[in-house]
């Protein structure tokens, strides 16, 4: 008699598709697709409204042929524009070294579970190692640890959550039990912050109020005498000030906020310091930059800015790892299993260390890049970014149509034709619709400002003059017209 309720006969009538054939053969197909693909410029590429008309319609009811697939594939390529193209220099553009896009696109083949050491012991032992590494570079000491992330926006909220949980409790706060009821944290950002660092306070709770934007210098720079004021004035209004954010890099310029007097500013008042070095710490493996030693108690990285590797590879830092796990470590029945007897070095649960469960294995990709340029490599391609940077700035200044913007410390160089607002808007349209160049503006102080980011390898001082060139012609035309 059959007593399985019918299930038996509904799930042989559930046949699944035979599994691909030649599977292997579509995998070299779609390799070769990747490969070939050659950076196409953001100019080059169809308007937004009509590629999105290309893709309409239902999904698939049954399978694919590989013929189709590949179709599909090919079909988005045209309209896949990439900031790797050496004329790209809007944002901050993303340049990934082949090895490190290699192993990015090996990684779900393995499909590791790095939540956990038992889920995947060489997985936590790569992303592990490549933070120390990280760490080590950047002068965090040994006591520090962090997490891989999907990129600076969750690092900066990864680590500013550590640093408001550890703060908070320090000034007899019980963030766990109560939240931010009853106390009245003050976080001091720039107004030159990234508005990733507003977004994750706001995500964790923190409204508005509680944020002081402090206005930047000449030089779009946070100073310790500017926070300090606003702390003087918290303190004497019965406000807790908690957090400073700091940025080295900024996303407008490439400002360096005061750093080592924003630190002492914090030692006085017991505050923490977070730095968004999302684009610009890496510079401190160049002996081109200023920077020396980052002593803040968490920064947060951006590996897929100046760090050439594709994206997704963020990385939250934390001075003290015992802090970053007290904020972490809630565990649940079932990851009992998990547990570690012993929290040593190099073997640590990364799900006690920031929120996800389960991602993806990103180490495998940074330790790609080490392992394809080296540290003396990273020196060389970090310096000549700011060298190019260097050298646009000195024929600028030469120049006396344009004015520079800001300092540039970094690969980021702002400035204006000396005219009006919409003159500079012109300026950028020309640029982007008649020369391979593609840059991005940014107001700065009210005024529009072209703004240039070097942090392409494939480029040099030739692009630079060619960019010039091409700048000069443009406002030539313009002011002939
Ligand atoms: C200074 C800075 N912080 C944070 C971010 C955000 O990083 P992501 O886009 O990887 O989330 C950026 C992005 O450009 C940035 O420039």
């Amino acid at each position: 008699m059959n007593d399985d309720l019918g299930i038996r006969d509904r799930f042989d009538s559930m046949g699944l598709p035979p599994p691909m054939e030649d599977i292997t053969e579509l995998v070299h197909d779609l390799v070769d697709l990747a490969v070939g693909y050659s950076p196409r410029s953001f100019g080059d590429v169809d308007p937004p409204e009509v590629v999105a008309r290309m893709y309409r319609g239902e999904p698939p009811d049954h399978p694919l042929d590989r013929e189709q697939i590949l179709e599909f594939v090919r079909s988005l390529i045209p309209n896949f524009p990439s900031t790797s193209d050496p004329h790209f220099m809007a944002y901050v553009p993303s340049h990934p070294t082949w090895l490190s896009r290699a192993l990015a696109s090996l990684t779900p083949y393995f499909n590791q579970f790095v939540g956990t050491v038992q889920g995947s012991p060489a997985g936590t032992a790569v992303e592990s190692l490549v933070i120390r590494w990280v760490a080590d570079l950047l002068t965090f000491p040994r006591s520090s640890f962090g997490c891989f992330t999907s990129g600076g926006s969750m690092a900066n909220m990864t680590a500013i959550y550590t640093g408001m949980v550890h703060t908070l409790g320090r000034n007899g706060v019980d963030f766990f039990a109560d939240g931010l009821r009853g106390a009245r944290p003050v976080f001091y950002l720039s107004d030159q912050t990234h508005n990733s660092v507003v977004k994750s306070l706001l995500m964790l709770g923190v409204g508005k109020r509680s944020v002081k934007i402090v206005p930047s210098d000449a030089d779009f720079r946070l100073t310790a005498a500017a926070v300090r004021r606003e702390v003087d004035g918290d303190i004497a209004a019965g406000n807790l000030p908690l957090m400073v954010v700091a940025t080295i890099g900024t996303t407008n310029t490439g400002a360096i906020d005061d750093i080592d007097g924003l630190r002492e500013l914090c030692d006085e008042h017991g505050m923490w310091l977070h730095v968004d070095g999302a684009y610009g710490a890496f510079s401190l493996l160049s002996t081109e930059s200023s920077l020396k030693s980052v002593p803040s108690d968490s920064i947060a990285l951006d590996c897929h800015k100046w760090l050439y590797t594709p994206f997704e590879a963020g990385i939250a830092l934390v001075r003290d790892h015992e802090v970053m796990r007290r904020a972490f470590d809630i565990s649940a029945e079932y990851l009992r299993d998990t547990e570690l007897g012993e929290d040593i070095e190099l073997q640590r649960n990364f799900r006690s260390y920031g929120l996800p469960l389960t991602r993806e294995m990103r180490g495998l990709k940074v330790w790609g890049v080490f392992a394809e340029l080296g540290v003396q490599g990273l020196h060389h391609a970090i310096s000549r970014d700011i060298l190019k940077a260097r050298y646009l700035t000195a024929l600028l200044r030469r120049d006396d149509r344009f004015e520079l913007v800001g300092r540039s410390e970094l690969s980021i160089v702002c400035f204006r034709y000396r005219g009006t607002d919409p003159e500079n808007r012109r300026i950028i349209d020309m640029l982007n619709s008649s020369t391979p160049f593609f840059l991005s503006s940014t107001i700065l102080r009210g005024r529009e400002v072209l703004r240039v980011c070097f942090i392409n390898r494939g480029s040099d001082l030739g692009t630079v003059d060619r960019f010039f060139s091409e700048l000069d012609r443009v406002v030539s035309s313009l002011e002939e017209a």
